[in-house]
């Protein structure tokens, strides 16, 4: 990678995310406990002449052509609330699979304005207020931190402390259309989004569990009736020795299992991979902020 300002770009993980509604627009309201792993793409950002873009990295080719990516879209919108030109050379290791329901793209753009605020200061306004311009689910990623988010999304509070949760990602390799996924439910019309109750103290990975089993991912079942590849995934997770829970997260298709030691997290992935070569596979800690 070239040099230049480094920042991580963490996966993005909804442990729970419950549909409350949707509004007028289409938009659907929601509540998702949300942490980050420490599997991440990695952005570098430099001064230049004109905007640019390099990517590399195991997922680089799946971006190939992608001339509107959101890196570039958060510099200009950044440069433009700076009145200023978004002259930036950006480097992506692209670690991360695409379209996969654990923020990617989403957690780039966040690096990308973490790194253009070190570069040239906050910009007027609010950073969220930029942040979800560029996505439902950018402004979560500006602060990695677990974090509670509804609304659309663009509404966070911190979730207190949790556990740092051993786990194991998977992504079949099928991209889901996060919109198709959202179509398929049948949410009640509803005009404004009310704060979710505050969270119980989850500081146990079994306190954590009970409350999981009451707050499911809702977008789950529509998910799986457009790849039922992600019920495979569900299964063989769950059957993996040790798994406490298997979910998916977002709109799919990545999936994780939460275990009770890294020990069980990483015989587990060093099994998936070998059953199945062809799915991303990777043991992974998410971050409960302790
Ligand atoms: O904001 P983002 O680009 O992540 O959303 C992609 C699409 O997912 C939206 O155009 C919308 O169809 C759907 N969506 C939704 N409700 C949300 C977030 C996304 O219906 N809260």
């Amino acid at each position: 990678m070239s040099g230049g300002i480094l920042e991580i770009a963490n996966a993005k993980i909804n442990l729970s995310l419950r549909i409350r509604g949707k509004r007028p627009d289409g938009y659907h309201l929601l509540e998702s406990l949300v942490l980050f792993a420490d599997a991440a793409d990695r952005i570098t950002c430099r001064n230049a002449e004109a905007l640019s873009l390099d990517v590399t990295g195991p997922f680089a080719p799946a971006l190939a052509g992608d001339e509107d990516n959101l890196i570039l879209k958060a510099a200009r919108i950044f440069a433009g609330a700076l009145g200023r030109e978004p002259a930036l050379a950006f480097a992506l290791e692209k670690n991360l699979p695409v379209a996969s329901g654990i923020g990617g793209g989403s957690a780039d753009a966040a690096a990308a304005i973490r790194a253009m605020i070190r570069l040239w200061g906050d910009p007027p306004g609010s950073i969220a207020g930029i942040a979800v311009q560029l996505g439902a689910d950018v402004p979560v990623c500006v602060g990695k931190r677990p974090s509670m988010m509804w609304g659309i999304g663009e509404q966070t509070r911190d979730a207190g402390l949790l556990p740092d949760l051993d786990a194991v990602l998977v992504n079949p390799g099928v991209a889901v259309s996060t919109p198709a996924v959202f179509s398929r439910l049948k949410a009640p019309s509803v005009d404004g989004a009310t704060p979710p109750a505050p969270l119980p103290h989850l500081a146990t990975l079994d306190g954590l569990l009970d409350w999981l089993a009451d707050n499911p991912n809702d977008l789950q079942a529509p998910a799986i009736e457009i790849a039922p590849v992600i019920g495979d995934v569900l299964e063989t997770l769950e059957k993996s020795a040790g798994a406490r829970l298997a979910r998916m997260s977002g709109s799919g298709a990545t999936c994780f299992a939460l275990y009770g030691n890294p020990f069980d997290a990483a015989e587990a992935a060093a099994d998936l991979a070998r059953q199945h070569p062809g799915w991303w596979v990777t043991a992974t800690r998410l971050r409960g902020g302790q």
